[in-house]
């Protein structure tokens, strides 16, 4: 759905309006890893990863406007956005031009605004769901009648978490991440967030996983499948893992501490998300995460806490 902009212009004088511009706004999830096992390295050097992605309602919001031929624009607003590159290597601009190159059309172009709110360089899938949301909204912006399902092989082409955004709930990522398949839940579950002051690099937290870890079978906990399928937020509590934790607490050893001060001020788990720093926890209510962050907010390793509930759809047009 597009909203149709109207402006005043000069030859409009007497008070009528004219449309001058299509604006496309689309709203994107982040994500928490409920499990992540790795595996053994493929011919490029990726992971075989099994994961249970779950979109969380901490987002961002992207807004698309048409621009010349071949203009690709972006301006970032919000969490972290002086530190973000607005070039041809931010992945948002990729997508945009991968999108306009997937459909042979030179004569497009998109002014791109993102508002973020999820955390950069957390482990939250920041950089990929802006990158899942820009295929979407130019997708729409453009008129180009493309599915979901059309945008995902694109989507993995930009990264292993992007094609997870596009879809949202709750899925089992295997592969690089990006072949996913539904998973069944029950409720809603209610999560803080512990950011850190520092971002982590995911090559980086890989490397120290090959350099000190065997690889694992990438076999998801039945346990874990249990627990969201019954609604059992002590049971998923128990089952989070995430095989890259270790190596993200040793890149910052901070981290070991966060885990800590959350799980004693009672949450019912408490892991390092995807190859972090971001440190989530999982709480009996929203009143419980409530206290959770306040207990977190209080030590200095942790720059802010967020609360969201999941699970929440993918990336949607607004
Ligand atoms: O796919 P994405 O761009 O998110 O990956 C970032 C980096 O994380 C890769 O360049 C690679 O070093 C590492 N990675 C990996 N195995 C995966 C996914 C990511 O080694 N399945």
């Amino acid at each position: 759905m597009t909203s149709r902009h109207l402006r005043a212009s000069p030859s409009n004088f007497w008070g009528r309006f004219e449309t001058v511009s299509n604006t496309v706004r689309v709203r994107v999830p982040a994500k928490v890893n409920l499990a992540l096992r790795v595996g053994g390295t493929d011919a490029q050097g990726f992971h075989e990863l099994g994961t249970v992605f779950q979109a969380v309602s901490l987002g961002d919001e992207i807004v698309a406007d048409e621009a010349g031929p071949g203009e690709f624009k972006l301006v970032f607003h919000g969490e972290g956005a002086a530190f973000l590159p607005v070039d041809d290597t931010n992945l948002a601009i990729r997508a945009a031009k991968l999108l306009a190159r997937h459909v042979g059309r030179d004569d497009l172009g998109a002014s791109l605004t993102i508002r973020k709110r999820i955390p950069v360089a957390g482990g939250m899938a920041g950089g990929s769901a802006d990158a899942a949301g820009t295929l979407l909204a130019c997708s729409t912006l453009w008129g180009l009648g493309l599915s979901r399902e059309d945008l995902q092989p694109l989507a993995a082409e930009l990264g292993s978490d992007v094609p997870f955004i596009l879809v949202g709930g709750t899925a089992i990522g295997t592969g690089r991440g990006v072949h996913l398949a539904p998973l069944m839940t029950s409720g809603t579950f209610h999560w803080t967030f512990a950011l850190s002051h520092t971002g982590l690099s995911t090559p980086a937290v890989f490397k120290e996983f090959d350099r000190t870890s065997e690889p694992n079978s990438t076999e998801i906990p039945h346990d874990l499948i249990e627990a969201l399928r019954a609604g059992d937020a002590t049971a998923l509590g128990a089952a989070l893992t995430n095989d890259l934790e270790a190596p993200a607490i040793a890149l910052q050893p901070t981290l070991a501490h966060t885990l800590r001060l959350g799980l004693e001020a009672g949450a019912l788990g408490g892991i390092v998300t995807g190859s972090g720093p971001t440190c989530a926890f999982l709480a009996s209510s929203e009143a419980h995460s409530h206290e959770v962050a306040e207990a977190l907010a209080v030590f200095s390793g942790v720059r802010a806490v967020r609360r969201a509930y999941g699970p929440v759809a993918g990336a949607q047009v607004m």
